[in-house]
């Protein structure tokens, strides 16, 4: 850790993410002329999630019931009203098709996912209500394009909690190939209806039939993963929860923190407060409809004789030239920033957890992965992914030759590498819980930004 020439400053008042962190607590404003902040008339729209466009500085804010267009200076330029709606979440879509029986109550709908497509200049933001459907919203003056609903695969996740869903948008350069989009979500106890990790068509109309479609669909074959059923009998409340999502050369990358499977009955498995859970970096191509790209791998951090293993937040960045040379790396080469918090076992509430930012050159990953792939494929070990596949499936030898891009076959597929890969920490905070990140460089330095719970800023250059 001392290898590292990073500083690190607190600043204990900040600009955007701590007003979004408090935007709903009566604090005083203007206290620095320099710090502009936003706030929302009714402080139950909490606000969750933000997305800036790269181009002009314009902020997007999703809120319970609202989404927001902030400019550069955070002044409101337009708004969409999302909720509240007439719904009951025992209620299951489309309506059109099976009429729904249950008493209908006014429901707020939260945000549950926000995104910029670039390329059709329009808002992504899907929310809670109906089983969560989503409306396109045109960038400039969030006007309504679309809102698909009549479709099963317009329902993308059941329940409210907003940090439930991450999604990520592959643009293919030449726009002959409809955009796509990759979704995972928190099942909620409904794998049936809702596939874990799947990825759709993202039609340019944004009122096409196809909208959401899976990329491929047949009788044996999709490009979805559900969590089997076998898996609620092993670990009754499973679920994988989503916390970060990005694009990186050939691949789409998701981190999730989850329950660890254990064999029926054994340790680890018996009250709430005992379970274990793991992070994992899943992987999957770009291009492959069939998902035989999927992979899993365990990431984790040890710092100060202490063990993280919790995920909270991660964010992708180039490296800078101190950081690049400290973990012996290309200048601009992706590092995933992540923070976890300590030991194995969530904890609830606001209880002081001690946490760790640490860092993962993303070479690291893909070279552990593809020696994981190509043992594999000599036929060593087993696919070791406890959630997807209860029962051990040996690995089955095949001559071929693994590439780096390589993205699997019908055979050995979805893959679970079993060794976890170590982060290189840069900070460990024991009285404060860190709880999000964003990194760049700037000048050819690694800048990062974290936030805590207490809603202060730490900057680390
Ligand atoms: C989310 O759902 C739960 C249970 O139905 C409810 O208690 C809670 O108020 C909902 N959250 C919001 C923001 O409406
Ligand atoms: C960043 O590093 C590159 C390669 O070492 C160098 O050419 C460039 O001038 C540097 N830029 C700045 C702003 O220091």
């Amino acid at each position: 850790m001392a290898a590292f020439p990073w500083r690190q400053t607190c600043l204990a008042f900040c600009c955007l993410f701590q007003t979004l962190a408090t935007l709903s607590s009566p604090q005083q404003q203007g206290t620095d002329q320099q710090h502009r902040t936003f706030r929302v008339e009714n402080p139950d729209w909490t606000f969750s999630h933000l997305a800036v466009d790269s181009r002009n500085g314009n902020v997007y804010l999703g809120a319970v019931n609202q989404i927001f267009k902030l400019s550069p200076g955070l002044e409101v330029q337009a708004s969409h009203q999302t909720g509240p709606e007439e719904d009951n979440r025992k209620c299951y879509p489309p309506r059109i098709v099976q009429p729904c029986g249950e008493p209908l109550t006014l429901t707020n709908n939260v945000n549950k996912l926000l995104l910029l497509d670039y390329r059709q200049e329009r808002l992504l933001a899907c929310g809670s209500v109906f089983q969560g459907i989503c409306k396109l919203l045109r960038l400039d003056d969030l006007f309504k394009l679309g809102e698909p609903s009549h479709r099963k695969e317009h329902y993308l996740s059941g329940h409210n909690h907003s940090g439930s869903v991450v999604g990520v948008i592959v643009s293919h350069g030449d726009g002959q190939v409809t955009d796509r989009l990759f979704v995972a979500t928190a099942v909620g106890g409904e794998p049936e209806y809702f596939p874990t990790i799947s990825s759709r068509q993202l039609a340019r109309d944004s009122e096409a039939e196809g909208m959401f479609a899976y990329v491929f669909h047949d009788e044996f074959v999709a490009s979805m993963i559900k969590v089997p059923s076998d898996t609620f009998t092993v670990v009754p409340d499973f679920d994988i929860h989503y916390v970060y999502g990005f694009a990186s050369g050939a691949f789409v990358y998701f981190l999730t923190l989850q329950p660890e499977m254990g064999r029926p009955g054994g340790a680890g498995l018996g009250g709430g407060a005992e379970r274990v859970y793991t992070s994992k970096l899943v992987r999957l191509c770009k291009d492959d409809p069939a998902f035989n790209s999927y992979v899993e791998v365990p990431l984790g951090c040890a710092s100060g004789g202490a063990e993280y293993r919790l995920l909270q937040a991660a964010h992708l960045a180039p490296a800078g030239t101190e950081l690049a040379h400290a973990l012996g790396v290309e200048l601009g080469e992706h590092v995933l920033y992540a923070i976890f918090s300590q030991g194995r076992k969530r904890r609830e509430g606001n209880g002081v957890q001690g946490s760790a930012l640490c860092v993962f050159p993303l070479r690291q990953i893909n070279t552990r992965i593809k020696e994981r792939l190509q043992s594999c494929y000599r036929g060593e070990g087993t696919l070791d992914l406890a959630w997807l596949k209860v029962k051990d499936i040996p690995c089955s030898s095949a001559l071929l030759t693994i590439y780096d891009n390589f993205c699997g076959l019908d055979m050995n597929a979805p893959l679970g590498v079993s060794e976890m890969v170590l982060g290189v920490p840069l900070m460990s905070e024991e009285l404060d819980k860190m709880t999000s990140v964003i990194a760049y460089v700037y000048k050819n330095h690694s800048l990062a930004f974290v936030g805590t719970q207490r809603g202060q800023l730490k900057k680390l250059a």
